[in-house]
């Protein structure tokens, strides 16, 4: 069709979109992995800006999942010693890989304003979500 969208495209309606219907979801965005400067790097977001596009691999909650390849759900960020803080009134975090033919390639980030508020339903959903993105990718 004529109003073929790119994948940068539908990424970003798709971080628009769980931000401005999930109300405790108060930051989306996908970070991408590149291997070879073992970091990630900021694609599509919705969300306050933030300095953080740059993560080398093992560092804060995005940097560790790189290279855990598992979900990380924080409930606290203030309990965490190896986190990035992004913004001050973030209160918790979730970050899910995600996989295209079974390889880590990224992850989607979700920071959240309110304490303690992802349950495994969120993990599951943001699975989903991912599954449909590496269908796009
Ligand atoms: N808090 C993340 C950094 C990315 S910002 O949340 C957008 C971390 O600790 O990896």
């Amino acid at each position: 069709s004529q109003e073929e969208k790119s994948a940068e495209e539908r990424m970003q309606a798709i971080c628009d979109l769980l931000k401005e219907t999930v109300p405790h979801y108060d930051w989306v965005g996908f970070y991408f992995r590149d291997g070879e400067k073992e970091q990630l790097k900021l694609g599509a977001y919705a969300g306050a800006p933030t300095d953080h596009t740059i993560i080398p691999f093992g560092k804060g909650i995005c940097g560790q999942v790189a290279v855990s390849n598992q979900n990380f759900v924080v409930p606290d960020v203030s309990a965490q010693d190896n986190y990035i803080a992004c913004s001050l009134t973030v209160k918790s975090e979730i970050v899910v890989p995600l996989f295209v033919d079974g390889k880590n390639i990224g992850q989607i980030d979700i920071d959240s304003n309110v304490p303690d508020p992802f349950t495994k339903e969120d993990e599951r959903f943001l699975e989903f979500i991912n599954q449909e993105v590496a269908n796009i990718l």
